[in-house]
Order: C-alpha cells, then structure tokens, then sequence
C-alpha cells in the first residue's frame, strides 16, 4: 500500500508558470491514495483557474483569508489542522520569502505558520532568481525550520533560460512526498493499543482511577495510522478525540479493557498496552451510593486484582508482537527488564515517572526501549514523536522476527 494512503495533503499553489503541473499533480497524488485540498495564493490564480483545480480535487478551492464565508466551511486553523502535509508547489521565491519572514498575510502562509504537519516547498522560478543569494538565504533558513525541499531541478526555463530553479515533474514530486512518511513500515498490519485509566466502581458514582490522560496511547494510534496499519485503540475515558481513522473501542473497567483486548488481540500482528489499568478493583460494587455513617470515621474497602491483560495477550497460543510500558518511580532499568520477562513480552518501554515533565500527563516523554535487540534510550521528546520513533522500532523487531 502507498504510504500516500489516505494521507491528506494541503497542495499551496503560488504564482508561477509551472502552476499549471499542479492539475497534474493533484491528480496523480489522489492515485498515490492521497486526499488533496487546494489553497491558491492570489497570484497563481493568474496562471491557472481556481475552477480547474476544484475540479480536479473534488473539493472547494481556498483562496481568501478574510472571507467569512469561506472561514465558516473549513477555515485556516481546520485546514492547518487537517492536513498531514503542506505541499507548497509551485513555491515562488515571493512565497518563499514570505515564509522565511514568518508572514502571515494570506490563506496559505497562515496555514503554514499554524500547521502542526511537515511542509515540504517545490521551488520554481528562473534560475537567476533562485541563485540570488535573498532566496539561497531564505532557502537556507526554511531548511533549518525542517522545511523540506523538493528540488528544484535544472534545465530549459519558460522564460528560455537554462539553470537551476525548475519545478520537479509531477512523478518525482509524488515520490518524494510519499517519502516523508513512514515507509508504510506497517502497512497490512493490524495494532491494537491499549490506552488511557481505568475505572474501577466503588458505588453507582465512585471509583477508583489514576492520573493517565491517554496521551501516549493516542500519539501511539496515529503514528501507528501513519505508517500504514490498521488501528483498534481500546481506550479508558480521557478527553482526548480519537484519530479519525482508529477504531475506537470505549471501556470503563479494566475487565471491559479486558475483555476487548482479548477479543481482538489474536488476529493482531502488534499488540501494545500503553493504558494505565488499574491493578485492583473493589471486591463488589454497591448497588446504591454508600452513606456516611455516624460516628463511624473509617471505611474499608476490600480489592481484589484485576486481570493482567498485557501478559494474557502474551500468553495466548496465537499471539501478536506484545509491547509493554513499566512506569517506574525507582529502579527504572531493573523493573522494567524483570517486567519483561516476567509478562513474556517481546519489548518493553521503561519511563521513569519520578522526572517532572515527562511521563503521566504531560506532553513529553523519555523513555528506554527493551527488546531482544538491546536497549535504545530515546531522550525526552513529545509524545507524537516519541510515537514515531517507537512504531520504527516496533516495526524493524516486526521485521527480524517475522523475516
Ligand atoms: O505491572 P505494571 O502495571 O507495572 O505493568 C505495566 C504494563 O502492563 C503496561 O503495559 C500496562 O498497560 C500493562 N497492564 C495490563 N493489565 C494490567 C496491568 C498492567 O495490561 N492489569
């Protein structure tokens, strides 16, 4: 499968001559699997119609900035948003300039300075403007923003000189975008996660819960989504949205966690538990809201211990890669390596919860990476690329084990 599989692209088209390969270009990144939605600078409707190119994508073309009308259907922040990459091509030295100033002063610049995804820029212009030293400067510097650059190429120019500063062809642009994904590292396979808290009922409105806000389990879906696989998260109540394309399953208890995972995890290729279950729950729940009694000024609760669902998955006869998490507040390495072990998975990620900053709740996390393999240190980083980096890995032990 393409890793343009679904993948959606935000195609910016500038002012310039070889705006007219981005009707092409649409075209062939919607073969490639992809969803294309255009957004022209004013410019580059000089050279090719919006008509032609909503066309050819399907969708509305966007231009204005300041339309309220056009903000009210899909405005910047969602199509910044929406897209998993800014596709700039043609990028105009104008535009290119503009970025590199961090301008905002239309749709398509506005876009990029808020869009979370990888922008990629396709130069075109004449070789002389794209050797000026402005633009080798400006290139230089969008580089070290981790703009990506595809080309440009050299060659024969409308305006009939010959240089460097043509657009691609459309065919090397697609490769080059389907580049920057994940290389379908998963793609055919299926993940399940496990992610989020449990809760474990003490009455009809108690429980007992943690802290886990499911973060690392949802960066976990999408970028196992990204490279290709398909996705059940079985997640616990956080307040995040579910990635678009996962299935969704929602559970309460660590028995309903359970009780899914078991369900699905045998025809899994990759099973990994990033949920914070609770490891016991109340021996019975009762049926009506327990009451204060007076001068009564303790209560006991009698636990019993949940199912370990991690190590049950492993445990089945037919069983997917397991990867675990060990969140561990002392003896980081040695837990973990025994929790290994002791679950009989195939990796485990260790995290130390006792650093502020990383791990439960937060936005970052730093973990090491236990597998057959050794154990890669991965320094702290967000959680979606810390996602990335550890569905690579997963991947390549998919690949030594099943090879
Ligand atoms: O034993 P501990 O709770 O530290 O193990 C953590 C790992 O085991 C995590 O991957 C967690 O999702 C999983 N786990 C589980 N079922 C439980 C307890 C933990 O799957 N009942």
């Amino acid at each position: 499968m393409s890793s343009l599989f679904n993948k959606r692209i935000l195609l910016g088209v500038t002012g310039g001559i070889a705006a007219y390969k981005s009707a092409e270009l649409i075209r062939r990144l919607q073969d490639a699997g992809a969803q294309v939605r255009v957004v022209m600078t004013p410019a580059a409707q000089e050279f090719i119609t919006p008509l032609t190119l909503q066309a050819l994508s399907g969708h509305p073309v966007h231009a204005d900035l300041l339309d309220p009308a056009a903000e009210a259907a899909m405005g910047h922040i969602e199509l910044a948003r929406w897209a998993d990459l800014v596709l700039v091509a043609p990028a105009s030295a104008d535009v290119i300039a503009r970025l590199t100033q961090g301008q905002g002063d239309d749709l398509l610049t506005t876009i990029c300075l808020a869009t979370a995804a990888p922008i990629a820029l396709a130069p075109a212009m004449n070789q002389g403007m794209w050797r000026n030293q402005a633009t080798q400067d400006n290139i230089a510097t969008l580089a070290g923003r981790g703009v990506h650059l595809f080309g440009p190429a050299e060659g024969s120019q409308a305006c009939g000189d010959v240089g460097p500063g043509r657009m691609l062809e459309v065919q090397d642009l697609v490769a080059a975008a389907a580049g920057l994904f994940d290389t379908g590292a998963l793609a055919g396979k299926t993940v399940v996660i496990t992610a989020g808290p449990t809760r474990e009922a003490i009455d009809p409105v108690r429980y007992l819960s943690n802290h886990s806000s499911g973060k690392m389990g949802y960066a976990l879906a999408q970028a196992a989504l990204e490279a290709g696989a398909k996705v059940i998260l079985i997640s616990g109540p956080v307040a995040l949205p579910a990635p678009e394309r996962v299935t969704l399953i929602p559970v309460t208890s660590a028995q309903e966690m359970y009780d899914a995972a078991l369900a699905c995890a045998s025809s899994a290729d990759v099973f990994i538990a990033a949920a914070a279950v609770a490891d016991y729950r109340p021996a019975s729940v009762a049926e009506h809201k327990l009451k204060k009694t007076a001068g009564i000024d303790t209560l006991t609760l009698t636990l019993v211990k949940n199912p370990d669902i991690v190590a049950s998955v492993a445990a089945l006869p037919e069983r997917p890669c397991v990867v675990g998490f060990a969140a561990e507040s002392e003896l980081l390495l040695a837990h973990a390596r025994a929790k290994r072990e002791h679950k009989r998975l195939d990796a485990i990620v260790a995290n130390d919860i006792s650093t502020e900053g990383i791990g439960f709740n937060s936005d970052d996390n730093a973990v090491i990476f236990i597998s057959d393999a050794g154990e890669e240190y991965l320094a702290q980083r967000s959680k979606s690329q810390l996602a990335r980096d550890l569905i690579g890995l997963i991947a390549q032990h998919l690949m030594t084990t099943t090879a």
